[in-house]
Formats: C-alpha cells, structure tokens, sequence
C-alpha cells in the first residue's frame, strides 16, 4: 500500500539501521497481548480492510473526537457532576463519537489530607509569656540580636480516623501569607516532636516544650523531618511542602503528629516579619498521608456515568507519573515523589533544581519530573492502571456491558527532559542511579527514546493484561515523533503495546492536516509520516476555537487521519462550547461561534457514514472507493471517478462532497452544504434513489445526470446492467 513503509526505511528513520538486535533497558518487560476478550483493538492484518481498522464491541469504529477537560470543570469551576454530565450530552448531540478526559493517579490512589487541628507560635523576650493561639497567622522569625524577634511555630495534627494501615509517604504543606520583610529568601526546618500533650491555648514561650531560645531540642524526643530545600526556600507568598514521611511513618503511634517550624537560624540571619497560616486561617496547614494501598474508583464511576448518560464513548487520557512531560501534585499521590529527580549536582558542587512551581488551580503547586526508569515506579504506576481497567470491566459487567470505554492513552506529551526554575525544561539529565543502560545505546537520544517506549509499554501492557482490553494510544509529544518511528520498528521486532501514537499539532492549516494522513508533515519540525507501518494516525488534540474546524476534520478524515478537537470547554483558550453565563453560575453549553453549527451538522453527517469512513481508504491517502470533493473547501478537487464513473461537483456556497463505492451496484453521494453533481456519460444506465429507495429527482442533460444535493442528504446512485458487465 502507498502509505505503509518498509521496515529498512522504519530503521533509517529511528537511526538504528545498522542494529540488529535493540537494546534494552528493563530486560524483564514483554510485551502483552489481550487474553480476555478484546473490548476494542486495532486491526493491523490489512486482511478484511485496506488499513488498520478500529473496532468497538467487534464492528469498526469511525473515530471523531473531542477532548472534555472534566478535571478542569470539577476544580478550577466547581461544576457541579450534572453540569458536567450536560457537557458529554452536548458532545455527543454534536456528532462526535467518542469523548475522552483526564483521569489522574491521584483521582484513584487519593491521599488524605488533614488540617491542623491546632497551631500557635511563641515568641520570646518581652513576649515570652504571651500566647499567640487567636492568631490567624503564625510567625517565624530570628533575629540574632533581638530575643523579641526569634519565634517559632508549633502544629498538630490528627489524623485517629485514618484507616489504612500503610502510609508510604507523608508531607506537611503550609502557606506562607508573608515573607521575611527584607525580602531575602530564608529555609525553614520542620521538626517532628514526640510531645502531642501541648494545646495551642496555653502554650508560651516560657512553657513550650522542646526548644532552648530558637533552637529546637529537649527532654522530649525530636525529628528533623526535613528542612527546605536549597531549590524552594522561602521567598514568596505561596505554598511550601516540607517531606514529613520518616516521621509520620515511624514516630506517630498514636496518629497525632506534632511539629515545630522553625526559621533558619545563623548568626547572621535575619527573619523578620514571615508567617505561616495557622490552623484559624483559611488556608490551614495540612498534613497529607499517602498509600499505595488508597484506592478509590468512585470518580472513574463517575466519568462513565456521564458518557452512558449521553450515549456517547468514552476514552481515558492516563494523566499518571508524566502528563505534558512533568509529575504534578495535583496529579499524582505523594508517594510518587520518592521517585522524583528533584535535583541535581553538578559537577562544580552547584545545584539545580528540577521542578517549577506556582501554576494555579488547574495545574498545582509544584511541578517535578519522576524518572521513568524507576522501576519501582512502572510497577506502581502499572498496578495502578491495571487496578482500574479491572475496575471497569467489573462495572461494565455490571451494567449492561455496554463497552462505553473504547480506549486508553498511555501518555499524553510525555518527555525525558529536566524541568528548571523559569524555564519548563532543559536538556536531559543522566542520572547516574538509573541510567546504568545507557552505555548500551549509541546515543543518548536512543537511550530516551527507549525510555519514553519502555515508559508506555509498561503502562499499555497494564490494559492488555487486564480484564478490559482496549486500545492504546499514546499522545506524542510534537518535538518527539520519532517515537512512532521507534513503536513501528518495534511491533517488526518482538511486537509493541502501543496500538498507534498521534500528535497534538494546534494548526488550522487544512492542507497540513490532510497531507498527515498519508504523507511526511513538518509539523513542530520533526518530519515523519504518521501513517507508516500499522500506526494509525490520529491529530490528537487541535484548537477548538478554530473557525475552520468543520474543515479541518474534513480535510483530516479525507488524507486517511483521524481528528480529535481539544477542547470542549474550560478556563483555557482552545473552546468550542463556553458557558452560558458563567458569572452567574451558569454552565449550560453554547457554542463558542457561528462556525459550530456547522461542525455540528458536518459531525452528524460523518457519523451516518460510520462503517464506510471506518473501514476505507480515502483518495487522500491512495484509495478508490471513498472520495472526497472540494476537500479543503478551496474551489479545487471538483472531480473525481467512481466506479468508473467520472463525477463533478460544483457546490452552491462552498461544502464538502463525499462520495463513496458502497458496491459495484451503488454509489452513495452526499455533500455538507447544499450542491450539485454532475454524473458524465451515465443517463442510461442509472437511477438515483434516496437511502431508503424512494426515487430522487434528477435532471439529465445529453448522457449526464446532474443531481441537486441539499445538505446532509444521502443520495444513492444504482447503475443498471449496461454500465458494468450486463449482470443485474
Ligand atoms: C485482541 O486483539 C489483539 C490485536 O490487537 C489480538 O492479537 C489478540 O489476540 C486479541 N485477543 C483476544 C483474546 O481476542
Ligand atoms: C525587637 O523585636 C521586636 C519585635 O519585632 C520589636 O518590637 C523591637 O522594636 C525590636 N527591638 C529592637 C531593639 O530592635
Ligand atoms: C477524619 O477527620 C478529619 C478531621 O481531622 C475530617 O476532615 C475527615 O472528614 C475525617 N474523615 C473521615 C473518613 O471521617
Ligand atoms: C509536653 O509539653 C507540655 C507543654 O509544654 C509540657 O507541659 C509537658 O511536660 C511536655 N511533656 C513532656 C513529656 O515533655
Ligand atoms: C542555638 O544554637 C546555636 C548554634 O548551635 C548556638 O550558637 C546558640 O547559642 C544556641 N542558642 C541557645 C539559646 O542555646
Ligand atoms: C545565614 O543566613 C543568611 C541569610 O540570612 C545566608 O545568606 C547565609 O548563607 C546563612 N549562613 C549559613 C552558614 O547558613
Ligand atoms: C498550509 O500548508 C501548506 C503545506 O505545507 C503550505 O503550502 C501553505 O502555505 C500553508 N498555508 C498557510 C496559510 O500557511
Ligand atoms: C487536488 O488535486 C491535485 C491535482 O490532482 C492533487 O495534486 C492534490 O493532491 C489534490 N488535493 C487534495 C486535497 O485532494
Ligand atoms: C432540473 O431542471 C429544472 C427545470 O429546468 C430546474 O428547475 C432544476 O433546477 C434542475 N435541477 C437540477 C439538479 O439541475
């Protein structure tokens, strides 16, 4: 076929056409193959259709998608779950036959948050026998030559109810309300103290217990939990997190945890005037528990509730260790961030931080990068996604197989990349601990793109194994599409997890979009053919407030792609639907623009033609039986042939016309925007007919036949015996 490559042409692209055998970096992982029925795949046999083909629920499937950020509606609106449910019945009235949204391993590993149920500071001097505890905030401060200006901060926490009997990490998060009056950046060490029977009401410093002036000691007994780290020290309003988890885990028997936060003291420091909201203020400190043994489906429920309700399928978008190439808070339980490359020094002695921070309420606090070649962390995160599509299958079971999730992505956007302060990325970092592969690959771009398949496979595999087998996809970063061409050469060379991998191009570019079906793109630089191999090529995210989307999905599904708007509605810029009235609290959806009626009508269409779209070959990418007329809507491409057939259409105010050879007897016609075609030479030989064989008025004109189509009407051309072999 035209658009499937050779594996030697695979090879050259992934650079790797000398190798004859591919190294490895986790010699343990196989690739899985579904053993429990397949709830949807990827044909890739070629054997019943010219191309790979989708299957749902065993028929094929015509993927046309939109991405709703429920995530995003749920925290940073506060939509309520009806809202949101309102959002997949929109969705699914539009035409689209598939939604997909977040899941996050947070949403099904949530960790427990406890705030303070006590705090106070002391302070000394003058103040030594005042009680701070009505405060709203708590100060921190030194003052080498000023008692008066030394204070501490003491926190308590219960956390009695908890009922996991395993805690794997633990952190202790407070905001910081102000910062040190010279503006100077200070750290602070949170220390854990055994003593839980002070009350916040009647502690002073003359009273409380392990501290001799600011320095934090005693007859009780006391833990250095951890100490800001040189990359976080306080220097703005924010939040800061301190690891609590050696404490927490080995010095807490009666779940009540007591602290002190204490400035960073030196002879010459000078902490005046910073605090940290205390246990009355809005923003309390939290104690934050995580297990690897917290499990909660409740939200996965949820989604496929939304999707059932609105009769539409569903695909989850795995936001785990990596989603868009960083770990985020949000996103992720806290245990994960014992396998974070937080840091790394240089060789001189400097440094560098690896993570970013303060990105609001959609996207966290912090950002970090976990390392993807953890292992521990891939059987984490692996039991996890496994543990969910287990999950899904004994809900699907449960009510009414409807098989309403049809497919997973493992990645969306992932890297190998260091994330720095200011920047959100950088250059690689080789880490010494886990990197002891990396002399096996020639270079240190084989070496990650081994990580990132390694990093998917793991958790394609987890879907594969699991009773719920669907497709995965990965969501390709745009700078690293060489990753499909190492997938392809995989699948030649021991097989691969990852059904297919698209990319997210954000172009309104129709000629682009039609030429990524079947042909190198340049697309964010990096040039490759998406639809080589057995990929199938999909645009996984693209503006959805472009005007043009109608056709763009077109010119997508007519160069043999698939299309994927992102998204449907949320506080970024790339809607199709806004709220009705958001001020006043109401998210019904409407349409961003005009240009949406029309995508509407367009999707609606499409989806009428499912099995054929599904199942053949656009001229676009080389085939006969599905074609497309005026296809970037451009006043070119007005003719076509089929079945021998040559046929031209002249559109009344632009449109897209679509022809397709449904049999050797019949020719199905339609067009998005009302238009005429024009049949050359087959007057006596045809009729034309509606779908459901009611005769349809045409015109004839010597030997042409010449057919008005409304819009969205489906017209069937019959040729009689004298047009093929006499045979009818
Ligand atoms: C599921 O589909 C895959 C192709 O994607 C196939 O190799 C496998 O045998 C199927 N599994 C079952 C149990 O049918
Ligand atoms: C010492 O600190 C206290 C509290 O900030 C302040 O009121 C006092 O003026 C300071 N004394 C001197 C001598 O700076
Ligand atoms: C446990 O206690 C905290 C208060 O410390 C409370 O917010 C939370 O709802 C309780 N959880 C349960 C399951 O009772
Ligand atoms: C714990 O702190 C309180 C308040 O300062 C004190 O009264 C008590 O003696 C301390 N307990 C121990 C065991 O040090
Ligand atoms: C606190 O510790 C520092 C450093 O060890 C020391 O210089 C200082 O004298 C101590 N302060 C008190 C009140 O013990
Ligand atoms: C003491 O604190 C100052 C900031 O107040 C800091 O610049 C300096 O590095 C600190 N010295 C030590 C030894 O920690
Ligand atoms: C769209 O892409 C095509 C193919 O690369 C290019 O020739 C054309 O100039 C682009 N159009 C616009 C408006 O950028
Ligand atoms: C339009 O037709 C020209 C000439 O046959 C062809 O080169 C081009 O690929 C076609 N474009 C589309 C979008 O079908
Ligand atoms: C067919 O002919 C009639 C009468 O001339 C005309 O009104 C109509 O527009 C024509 N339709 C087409 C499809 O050409």
């Amino acid at each position: 076929m035209k658009i499937r490559h050779t594996l030697a042409k695979l090879a050259a692209w992934a650079g790797l056409a000398t190798a004859t055998s591919y190294p490895v970096i986790d010699s343990n992982l196989a690739i899985s193959i579904a053993t429990n029925p397949n709830i949807s795949y990827v044909d890739i046999s070629l054997s019943h259709y010219n191309k790979p083909v989708l299957y749902v629920g065993g028929s094929p499937f015509f993927y046309n998608g939109i991405q709703i950020r429920s995530d995003n509606l749920r925290q940073v609106w506060d939509m309520t779950p009806e809202e949101i449910g309102q959002t997949y019945q929109v969705a699914a009235d539009a035409g689209f036959t598939v939604a997909n949204t977040q899941l996050y391993w947070l949403d099904v590993q949530p960790d427990s948050a406890y705030a303070a149920s006590e705090s106070t500071y002391i302070q000394g001097g003058s103040s030594a026998s005042a009680n701070f505890a009505q405060s709203v905030n708590d100060e921190i401060s030194y003052q080498s030559d000023n008692i008066t200006a030394q204070s501490l901060t003491y926190l308590k926490f219960d956390f009695n109810n908890y009922t996991l009997d395993q805690i794997d990490a633990a952190k202790v998060r407070i905001y910081v309300p102000a910062v040190a009056n010279n503006n100077q950046p200070f750290t602070a060490n949170l220390y854990g103290i055994s003593n839980n029977t002070w009350s916040a009401g009647t502690l002073t410093w003359n009273n409380a217990p392990n501290h001799n002036g600011i320095n934090v000691t005693g007859s009780g007994d006391y833990w250095l939990a951890s100490s800001s780290p040189s990359w976080d020290p306080i220097l703005s309003v924010s939040y800061y997190d301190f690891d609590a988890s050696d404490f927490i885990i080995n010095h807490c028997p009666d779940k009540i945890a007591s602290f002190i936060l204490q400035p960073q003291v030196n002879l010459t420091s000078l902490v005046n005037g910073a605090s940290v909201a205390g246990a009355l203020s809005a923003k309390p400190p939290s104690l934050v528990l995580s297990s690897t043994a917290s499990w909660d489906y409740s939200y996965v429920d949820t989604m496929l509730g939304w999707a059932e309700g609105a009769d539409i399928k569903l695909e989850l978008l795995w936001f785990g260790s990596d989603s868009s190439g960083t770990t985020m808070d949000t996103r992720v339980p806290y245990f994960v961030y014992r396998h974070i490359l937080v840091e790394k020094v240089q060789t001189d002695g400097t440094v560098v931080p690896m993570m970013v921070k303060n990105h609001g309420a959609a996207y966290g606090v912090y950002w970090y990068l976990s390392d993807k070649n953890d292992l521990s962390l891939r059987a984490l995160e692996k039991t996890a996604l496994k543990n969910v599509m287990n999950h899904i299958a004994e809900y699907n079971h449960a009510n009414g197989n409807k098989k309403t999730i049809v497919g997973i992505d493992v990645s969306n956007e992932g890297l190998v990349d260091e994330i720095q302060a200011g920047t959100g990325g950088g250059t690689i970092y080789e880490n010494p601990v886990t990197w002891s592969a990396r002399p096996l690959f020639s270079s240190e771009a084989a070496f990650v793109q081994r990580t990132m398949w390694e990093f998917q496979v793991n958790l394609a595999n987890a879907v594969k194994e699991s009773k719920y087998p669907v497709w995965t996809r990965s969501n390709i970063n745009k700078g690293l599409s060489v990753q499909i061409t190492y997938n392809e050469l995989m699948r030649q060379n021991g097989g691969t997890s990852v059904d297919f991998g698209g990319l997210d191009p954000y172009i309104n570019n129709a000629t682009l979009l039609w030429q990524f079906g079947h042909n190198q793109v340049a697309i964010g630089g990096t040039n490759v053919n998406w639809a080589m191999g057995s990929n199938v090529p999909m645009i996984m995210e693209n503006g959805g407030e472009y005007t043009n989307s109608e056709w763009l999905i077109l010119a997508t599904v007519a160069g043999g792609g698939y299309y994927n708007v992102y998204d449907f509605m949320d506080q970024e810029s790339y809607n199709m639907w806004v709220p009705a009235n958001r001020a006043a609290g109401n998210y019904t959806p409407v349409p961003a623009g005009s240009f949406v009626a029309g995508i509407i009508s367009t999707n609606n269409l499409l989806k009428s033609l499912s099995s054929d779209l599904a199942t053949k070959v656009p001229n676009g990418a080389g085939g006969t039986d599905l074609v497309f007329f005026n296809t970037l809507n451009d006043g070119n491409n007005l003719t076509n042939t089929l079945s021998s057939v040559p046929i031209t259409y002249t559109p009344t105010t632009g449109g897209v016309g679509i022809g397709i050879v449904q049999s050797k007897e019949v020719i199905v016609l339609t067009t998005t925007r009302d238009a005429y075609f024009t049949l050359t030479g087959i007057a006596s030989h045809a009729s034309v007919q509606y779908a459901n064989g009611h005769p349809y008025h045409y015109n004839i004109t010597g030997q042409d036949i010449i057919i008005e189509i409304l819009q969205n009407t489906i017209v069937h051309i019959r040729l009689k015996n004298s047009h093929h072999n006499g045979t009818v």
